[in-house]
C-alpha cells in the first residue's frame, strides 16, 4: 500500500475520531432530518438547535424560500462557470449592487462561499514582499488560510493578542508606514465579542495601515439594521474591505468583499478563488436579496436574537458558567479541558426528552486549555426554549462539576 493510503488507513483505525467514536463521545456529523428550526430532529431525537449560525431564522422564511423557488424558475439552478467567464448572470451583478448599498460602501464582489473569499482576498492583497499583515490570534481559520496562500516571509506576518489593542500597536511598531493590513474577524467565531473597531481604526489611521473586517458573525446581528461591524461604530468610511458570507443571517451559501470599486476590480482579475471557481447559483443570490427585503425595514428579527441571547447568557451567568465577554449571538460556556468538552456536548446532546445540539470547540479552533462549549442562537427562538435551554445547561453543568 501507499504511504497515502496507509496513513488513511492508519487514521481509520486508531485516529482520534475512530477513539472518540469507541468511547461514544464523537461530536461530529450527526443528522437532522427536517428543516433548520430552533428545535430540530436530529438522529431520531428532539434538540434545541444551539449550534447553527441562521441569527434571523431566514433558513425556512416563507418570503425568502419563495424567493429562491421563484429564481430557480427564471434563471436555472445553477451557472457552470466562473464570473470571469460564462459565470456573471444579471442576478449576481444585482445583488452586489444591492449589498454595496446596504453597506455603504462604493462597491462589492460575491464570492461563492466566504472561506473563499477570504483564501482569494487575502492572498491578492499582498502581492509585494515589503506589504506586511497583522492578523488577530483567534481570527478564523479562512483568514489563517488566506495568509498561508499570500506566501509572506514570517517576519512580514505579526499575529497580535486577542482583541489587544497594546499587543497590535507594538506590533505596528515593526511595520514601514502604510505598508500594513490590519486583518480581524468583526464579532469572534468562537466566543461572539466584538473586535475594539474604534481604538483598532485610530492605531490603523498613525500607522497608515488599512483595515480588512471578516463580518460573517457580526452582520445581521450588529450595526442598524445589521448592517455589520464598522457600523456598530459607526466607521464605515474607514474600513477598507469588509468580507462576509451568506452562510449565516443571509441563510445560504456564498461570500462577498465590500469596498472600493478599486479595490473589487483588483481582486476580479487577481484572485485565485474568484477565478477558478464556479459562480453562485442564481437561488443563493434571490435569498440573499429577500433577506435584504426584510431586515431593510423590520429590525426585529435583530433585536430577539440579540434578546434571546441576552437572556441566556445572563441565565448562565447567574448558575455560574463562565461565559466570556460575549455581547452577540453567541455565547461560549467555557470548559477548558479537550475530553471534558466533548462529554458536556455529549452529556447535553442525549438529555431527554429533550436535548441540545452546541459545537464543542477545541483545539486548533481554540488555544489548548481554553475548550468551549460554543451556544448560538435564532431570532426565532421563544421564551419556552430560552428557560429549558438554562434548565438542561444546569442539569448538565451540575451533574458534570462545571459549575
Ligand atoms: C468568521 C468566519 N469567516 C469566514 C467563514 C467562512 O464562511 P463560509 O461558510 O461562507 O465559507 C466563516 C464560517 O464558518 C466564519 O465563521
Amino acid at each position: 500500500m501507499t504511504q497515502f493510503y496507509k496513513k488513511c488507513d492508519r487514521y481509520l483505525r486508531f485516529g482520534e475520531a475512530t477513539l472518540l467514536k469507541k468511547t461514544g463521545i464523537y461530536p461530529y456529523f450527526h443528522q437532522i432530518t427536517g428543516e433548520q428550526n430552533p428545535i430540530v430532529q436530529m438522529d431520531g431525537n428532539k434538540v434545541i438547535m444551539l449550534g447553527s449560525n441562521n441569527y434571523l431564522g431566514m433558513t425556512s422564511h416563507p418570503k425568502v424560500k419563495e424567493a429562491a423557488q421563484k429564481a430557480i424558475e427564471e434563471y436555472g439552478v445553477g451557472t457552470t462557470g466562473s464570473r470571469l467567464l460564462n459565470g456573471t448572470m444579471e442576478i449576481h451583478l444585482e445583488l452586489e449592487r444591492r449589498l454595496a448599498n446596504f453597506f455603504g460602501t462604493e462597491d462589492c464582489l460575491v464570492f461563492s462561499t466566504g472561506m473563499q473569499a477570504n483564501l482569494g482576498a487575502i492572498s491578492a492583497m499582498i502581492s509585494e514582499k515589503d506589504e506586511y499583515i497583522l492578523s488577530d490570534q483567534q481570527n478564523h481559520a479562512s483568514i489563517i488560510d488566506g495568509i498561508k496562500l499570500a506566501r509572506m516571509d514570517s517576519d512580514n506576518k505579526k499575529i497580535y493578542k486577542h482583541n489587544d489593542m497594546e499587543d497590535l500597536e507594538k506590533c505596528l511598531k515593526e511595520v514601514p508606514k502604510g505598508k500594513g493590513l490590519i486583518i480581524t474577524d468583526g464579532v469572534f467565531s468562537m466566543e461572539g465579542d466584538i473586535v475594539k473597531l474604534d481604538v483598532l481604526a485610530d492605531l490603523a489611521e498613525d500607522n497608515g495601515a488599512g483595515i480588512y473586517v471578516d463580518d460573517a458573525h457580526a452582520v445581521g446581528v450588529i450595526g442598524p439594521h445589521g448592517r455589520g461591524t464598522a457600523a456598530h461604530f459607526d466607521l464605515v468610511d474607514r474600513v477598507g474591505i469588509t468580507m462576509g458570507t451568506f452562510s449565516k443571517s443571509f441563510a445560504t451559501i456564498g461570500g462577498y468583499i465590500a469596498g472600493s470599486k478599486a479595490v473589487t476590480n483588483w481582486l476580479k482579475h487577481k484572485a485565485r478563488s474568484f477565478i477558478f471557481s464556479a459562480s453562485p447559483p442564481p437561488a443563493n443570490c434571490a435569498t440573499v436579496m429577500a433577506v435584504l427585503d426584510i431586515i431593510e425595514k423590520d429590525e426585529s428579527y435583530r433585536k430577539n436574537v440579540l434578546s434571546v441571547a441576552g437572556k441566556v447568557r445572563d441565565g448562565l451567568r447567574d448558575i455560574g458558567f463562565n461565559v466570556g465577554d460575549s455581547s452577540t449571538a453567541i455565547v461560549p460556556l467555557m470548559v477548558g479541558e479537550r475530553r471534558k468538552t466533548m462529554k458536556f456536548f455529549k452529556e447535553l446532546y442525549d438529555h431527554k426528552p429533550l436535548g441540545i445540539f452546541s459545537n464543542p470547540v477545541v483545539h486548533p479552533a481554540t488555544a489548548k486549555g481554553e475548550e468551549l462549549i460554543r451556544s448560538s442562537y435564532i431570532a426565532t427562538m421563544t421564551e419556552e426554549i430560552v428557560g429549558d435551554a438554562l434548565q438542561i445547561f444546569e442539569e448538565v453543568g451540575r451533574k458534570m462539576k462545571i459549575i
